[in-house]
Parts: structure tokens; sequence; C-alpha cells
């Protein structure tokens, strides 16, 4: 047995990988270990989207470097490879940087991973000092080569579908390290989808730098939009849920906003990033939309499912952003009413045009805008969760809780419910759980229960499990 370890950073794109490259790695008798000291191979699957995330990198780098050192003293040879985005667009820049890396490959030439892993293990032994790099973009042969996805019998998996970008938004590195948008054909998709089904998936995300640009070909080799992609993968026998990110404002058509409508395992749940809400800054930033555009685009996917939550990335302190600008982004969050967001200080992207930009802001208005514009976020997002207590909801039991007799799971709008499973006196129709064992408690983990909330966070919700109904029960 040889031990891998692997450390993912970014979104949810790189944690796909990641397991893909467990599963690329298992026939070399790789098994994943999460004791990094011990590694015979330590791969760190990174982002580059801003700076911070590419910092952290270099300064992981130089932690796992002392292990590789400390192998090497005990007489075992630890092989570290960089993976992702930073690997995509700083190749050269690591190998001169970091000595410790032995291999670079980027998110499209993974599955040559094997390869490049042989190859460096076996120059080792020879006493060579050879290093790798493979950051091609072989137009999607990656997914033709990947063996089947293991699915890890988790409840909850997630499942590429569409990878790249060309929307080219001035502050973004992901057309440069993802490449062009590709899609995978509907038949791989949909075969995929059963297969973590039948590994005891009961929830898919289906991910995509742009996941409803997706326009996959079908058997009769006609494009297929998300929302038709939706509907077939809704019919995969044991996917009770479906959730899809990141989706892009011009990309929501007709077709995926009422698959909201009629898909009832299509989750009333949207991240929908709309980065700012001065139209003067959206067109600096390139995104092609309006604020009035993507108001609209909320209205239409609120006609179709009236309790949909919505969820958005923004960016402040884009260069030249006035405080009109900021103000107009405080609107349209008022506005709309996330039930949940992320947001983020504008990070200067070496290649990209709006690092170019003359009139970029000084830290300490982007740090007092962002603290702003966070406040009103949580505060909103405290107002959502507060409004679930006393409802009834579906939730998905994904793992342990802190206690005892306590689970954790999401709701249909991606709230993380703490859910007490053993039933109150007060319960009636509750089935009595009093004897069962911690063991027992955790054979509940990949059900779908119905759950009573009784009170809210900012982050999460608690709730007191009514039914525990069969595994296999419609959201
Ligand atoms: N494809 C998605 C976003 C991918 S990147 C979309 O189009 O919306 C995830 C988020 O990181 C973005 O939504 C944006 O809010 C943030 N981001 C990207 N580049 C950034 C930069 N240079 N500085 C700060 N935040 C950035
Ligand atoms: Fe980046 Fe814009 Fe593409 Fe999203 S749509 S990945 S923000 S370039
Ligand atoms: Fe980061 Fe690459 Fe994802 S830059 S956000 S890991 S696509």
């Amino acid at each position: 047995m040889r031990r891998l370890f692997i450390k993912t950073y970014g979104c949810q794109m790189n944690v796909y990988d990641s397991e893909r490259m467990e599963d690329v790695l298992a026939p070399l008798g790789f098994e994943s270990s999460d004791d990094a000291a011990a590694a015979d191979l330590l791969i760190l699957n990174t982002c580059h989207i801003r700076e911070k995330a590419v910092e952290k990198v270099y300064s992981d780098i130089g932690r796992y470097r002392i292990l590789k050192e400390q192998a090497s003293a005990e007489g075992r040879q630890m092989l570290i490879v960089v993976a992702g985005c930073v690997a995509q667009a700083e190749a050269e820049e690591i190998l001169n940087r970091a000595k410790a890396v032995d291999i670079v490959v980027g998110p499209q030439t993974y599955h040559r991973l094997p390869a490049l892993v042989e190859q460096a293990t076996e120059a080792r032994r020879r006493g060579s000092r050879q290093r790798y790099i493979d950051t091609e973009f072989p137009a999607s042969e990656k997914f033709d080569r990947l063996p089947a996805a293991t699915g890890r019998s988790a409840p909850t998996a997630f499942l590429t579908i569409q990878e790249g970008c060309d929307k080219f938004c001035t502050f973004c590195v992901v057309p440069y390290t993802r490449g062009m948008e590709i899609s995978r054909p509907v038949v791989d998709v949909l075969a995929e989808a059963q297969h973590l089904a039948d590994q005891g998936a009961l929830e898919i995300t289906l991910l995509g730098q742009n996941v409803n640009a997706y326009h996959g070909r079908d058997e009769r080799g006609r494009e297929t939009g998300l929302g038709d992609l939706i509907r077939r993968a809704a019919k995969t026998d044991g996917i009770e849920r479906i959730r899809y990110t990141t989706s892009h404002p011009r990309d929501m058509d007709e077709s995926l906003i009422s698959a909201h409508r009629e898909v009832p395992e299509c989750m009333p749940y949207l991240h929908l990033p709309v980065q700012s809400g001065s139209d003067r800054v959206l067109k600096a930033m390139n995104r092609r939309h309006t604020s009035g555009d993507y108001l609209r685009t909320i209205d239409k996917l609120r006609a179709a499912c009236p309790d949909i939550a919505i969820s958005g990335d923004f960016i402040v302190g884009f260069p030249g952003e006035s405080d009109q600008d900021f103000e107009a982004t405080l609107e349209l969050v008022s506005e709309v009413g996330y039930a949940q967001a992320y947001s983020f200080k504008y990070s200067r992207r070496p290649g990209t045009p709006a690092a170019e930009a003359e009139n970029q802001l000084p830290e300490p208005v982007k740090a007092e805008r962002l603290a702003r514009l966070q406040e009103l976020l949580n505060q909103q997002q405290l107002q959502f969760n507060e409004a679930s207590v006393g409802r009834r909801m579906k939730v998905l039991l994904e793992r342990r809780g802190k206690h005892a007799d306590q689970l954790v799971g999401r709701s249909p709008h991606m709230q993380a419910v703490h859910v007490q499973v053993r039933p109150r006196e007060e319960t009636p129709s509750a089935e009595t759980l009093d004897d069962l064992s911690q063991a027992a408690y955790s054979s509940h983990i990949g059900k779908i229960v119905e759950v009573e909330i009784v009170s809210a966070g900012p982050n999460s919700l608690k709730g007191r499990c009514i039914e525990l109904s069969p595994a296999r029960t419609a959201a």
C-alpha cells in the first residue's frame, strides 16, 4: 500500500477533481490517508482565484517540504505534486520557487498522473532530480480517460458536467486556468449519475465553472441545455435531490427556470453570483448583464418556485468603484434578500484586464465596504434562517453532529440543520429510539427525514426529527 494525501483548495470542482485523482491513482496501490507526514505522495490541488489563495499554497508547500526532508532522513521517498489552477497558471514559477515540488499537473491533464508519478518515482530511485510538468489543454480527453467515479458511498456527490469559461470577466483567472468551455455528453453524465446513485448518493450536485452554460450533446447529437439535463437526471433511479453550481445570470434560460417549477428533485436553492449592483461596474467587469436583468431573472425564478433560496457572490472595491456604485450593490442586496452569500475584496490577478486598470482602490476602502456589505448579508441570512423556525422540512442527514444523538444534514434550501434524532415525548407519531446505540444513530446517515425546525442561528438551524422515513423518500 502507498499512502496518498491530498489537500484541496478552492471550489467544488477541485473537490471533484481531488476525488478523481484518488480514483486514477488507486490502481497504482495508493490509498487515501489524512496523515501528510506519512504520505508517499502528497498532492496540493490548488486555487488561483485570489492572491490570498495562492499565497496559502506557497506557504503550505514550505511546510510540506519539511515533512519531505523528514521522510528522506528516514529513508522514505515522498513526492510532492502541485495540481489545479495555480499549477496551470504558474507552473514554471512553482518549480523555481519551490524546489521540493516534483510534479506540476494542470486541471485538464491529471488523468496522466499515474504515468508522471511512476516516472518521477523511477527517476528518484536512480538518483535523478528531474521534475515534471504537464499543463496541456487536450480538449476533453480527461473525461474519456478517467475511470468510473467511485462515489465513496456518501449520500451526496459532486458530478462535473461542464468545465472552463469563455466569458472573460475582467477580474477573473478562470478562463486562463480552466480553458475554453466544454460540456460532457448527456449519456456520460447520466451514466455517472446512475453510478453515484448505485454507490449510495441520494443527492447530486452538477458542477461547472459556468454550469448553466451546459450544452452537451444527447444520443442523437442534439445540444441539450441544463434544464433538460436536470429533467433527465431526475429520472435516475435512487436520486432524490439535484443541485447545480455555479450559474451565470446570462445563462438562466426559461427551460432551466421552469425546471424549478416542474422537477420535484430540483432543489429550491440557487447560487447566482451578481458581483455588483452598479451597471457601470458590471460593464467594466464585462459581466454582460445589468442589475435590472439580474432582478428580472430573480423575479422569474420566484414566480416558478416561490420559496427558492437565493445565494450570491460579490466583489467590492473593483477598480473605479465609487461610493455610489457601492451603494447600488447594497440596494440590490436589499431588493433580492439573500439566504446566503460570499463576498470578497477585489484581488488584482496578473494577466487579467482589470489588474492593469489605473484606478485601483486603496485597501482600507475595500475593507470598509466589505464589512458593510457583510453586515447586511449576515442580517439577511439570519432573517432567512429565522423564518424557517416552526416549519417542517425534509433534511438529508449527512454526518454525525457534536452531540451523541444529533445528526447534521441539509434542508432543501441548503441550510445546515442539526437534527435531534431522538424524538421527544410530545411527538406522538414518533418511533421510540431511546434504546438506539450510537452506531444506530449513524445508521440514519443517508436518509431523508421530516424535521421540525425549533431554532435558528446565523449559520445553521436546529430541528427535531418528526418521522424516520424509509431511506429513499422524495424530498
Ligand atoms: N463562474 C462563477 C464564479 C467563479 S469564481 C461566476 O461567473 O459567477 C468564484 C467567485 O470568486 C466569483 O463569483 C467572484 O465573486 C470571486 N472572484 C473571482 N475573481 C476575483 C478577484 N479577482 N477578486 C475577488 N474575487 C474574485
Ligand atoms: Fe470567471 Fe466570469 Fe467566467 Fe465566472 S463567468 S468563471 S467570474 S470569467
Ligand atoms: Fe479556484 Fe480554479 Fe476553482 S481558480 S475557484 S480552483 S476553478
